[in-house]
């Protein structure tokens, strides 16, 4: 592979922006150099960030490659959902591998490497879902801690599909506090959210606007502050999913200011759309549906603040498309029936440079939520998530000033719509390196599935 120098960009990390060159060998940075060091006769490649910055690729710690869900399955696959990463800027996913009921972790675990494994177009691990807490399950999750699965999500909504009860919860949580993982929680009251829904069917509001309407803001704000309250029973630390309500980021923050290990992440979804979306007619809100739900736009205040002042520390995609034909479309008449989830690992970090743009987050936050972060709390730092000798060259050059128009017509997802079609956003991925190797160069994809390794994590780096 030899030798690469990315010549005289902004080298932005969480921390510092310097103009710098930086070397790689083979698949490693080894120096950050000052401009003009006079390697760039000696390079075998020669990249010139001029202009641009050059950041660590995207770690995306929320993706649903080919999910189960509703009587069918997330429509990108393991090499067309990389690949999209690749072209949004994105050089790790971590996905969730499924424990079903009446099965073993590992069975989830071996079925989700047989989809993944010589399939994906950059590095890649799991978390693991737990749908089945019994004694077994957790010896298991001690074995899965070893091997380098380290963080396993729950769900307080869903009954009958991944629901566990609190008692379950709180089992597992103990086993989590004991061997070092961190507990992720998907954080609604689903129990109560039934009924909400038989109610509203039942009074003809089949319409996709009334799934924002039962997944109620107070009842994932009640689910949060549960799971924090088991957690810290267990003694065990927690991180929050696809925290979308105000209410939430409330508790979330009233614990963090009370010392405990609890995390939390929310995602470009709610940032950028609301439940103007979800009540868009023809059936077209169907496309937002997704859980916990989008919420009004008073909500993206509190959201925005929350990752400013870090009570929000990673922001990731909770990527699970369903195509809005054949698909979204099952729910027409029920909007119980529409498959919960949304497109975005495309636009993940382009949106977080628009929301830069925007005043919302600094540059080296943008680098922190998207990828800094994720890396440190999922045990992947400092090989992901820094450019910085030793870590693994996962390098994306970014020009700032570039305008790109998102759209169905031109993204790389294998999904049939954009949930931000014809959203202008000023800055684009202009060359991806995944360990060295690049992989996208001026709008042509050079990579190839089956590059992307597995990767073993250890535990989360914010907890001493
Ligand atoms: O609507 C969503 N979020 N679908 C994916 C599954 C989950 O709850 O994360
Ligand atoms: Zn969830
Ligand atoms: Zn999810």
């Amino acid at each position: 592979m030899g030798t690469t120098l990315v010549t005289g960009g902004l080298v932005i990390s969480a921390s510092d922006e310097v103009t710098a060159d930086v070397l790689v060998d083979g698949e490693r940075v080894v120096a950050l150099l000052a401009p003009g060091s006079g390697l760039v006769d000696s390079a075998d490649t020669v990249i010139d960030a001029s202009g641009k910055y050059v950041i660590p690729g995207g770690v995306d710690a929320h993706t649903h490659m080919e999910m189960p869900f509703g009587g069918t399955y997330a429509s990108d696959t393991f090499e067309t959902g990389t690949r999209a990463a690749a072209w949004g800027g994105t050089t790790t996913i971590i996905d969730f591998a499924i424990q079903s009921v009446g099965h073993s972790l590992r069975e989830g675990l071996d079925a989700w490497h047989a989809k993944a494994d010589g399939n994906c177009a950059i590095d890649y691990g799991f978390h693991m879902i737990i749908s089945d807490v019994d004694e077994q399950s957790m010896k298991e999750m001690d074995v899965l801690v070893g091997e380098g699965v380290t963080s396993f999500k729950m769900f307080m909504a869903y009954p009958g599909v991944f629901y566990s009860d609190d008692g379950k919860i709180l089992r597992a949580m103990q086993q989590g506090a004991a061997n070092g993982a961190l507990t992720m929680m998907h954080a609604e009251n689903g129990i109560a959210i039934d009924v909400l829904v038989q109610q509203a069917l039942a009074a003809g509001r089949t319409d996709p606007r009334y799934h924002g309407d039962v997944r109620h803001a107070l009842l994932e704000a009640e689910a949060t502050h549960r799971a924090i309250q088991l957690a810290r029973v267990a003694g065990s630390p927690l991180y929050v999913v696809h925290v979308s309500a105000q209410e939430a980021v409330a508790e979330i923050a009233g614990a963090r200011d009370s010392g405990l290990p609890v995390f939390a992440e929310t995602c470009p979804q709610y940032l950028f759309l609301s439940t103007d979306d979800l009540a868009r007619p023809d059936f077209e809100g169907a496309k937002y549906v997704c859980s916990t739900p989008l919420r009004p736009k008073e909500n993206q205040a509190a959201l925005w603040r929350g990752l400013r002042t870090d009570d929000l520390s990673v922001v990731s995609t909770d990527h699970c498309p369903f195509c809005f034909k054949g698909q979204k479309e099952m729910g027409r008449g029920d909007f119980s029936k529409i498959p919960n989830g949304m497109p975005g690992v495309e636009n993940r970090m382009d949106l977080l440079h628009q929301a830069v743009v925007d005043g919302h987050i600094s540059r080296r936050r943008w680098v922190e939520l998207a990828s800094t972060a994720p890396a440190r709390m999922f045990g992947l730092h400092p090989r992901k998530g820094t450019v910085a000798p030793g870590a693994d060259a996962d390098i994306v050059v970014y020009d700032p000033g570039a305008e790109q128009v998102l759209s169905a017509q031109t993204h790389h997802m294998n999904v049939d719509y954009s949930a931000y079609e014809g959203r202008t956003i000023t800055g684009r991925v202009d060359t991806v390196l995944s360990r060295g190797e690049v992989i996208l160069s001026g709008g042509e994809y050079t990579g190839r599935p089956g590059r992307g390794n597995y990767l073993s994590r250890s535990t989360c780096d914010y907890l001493g």
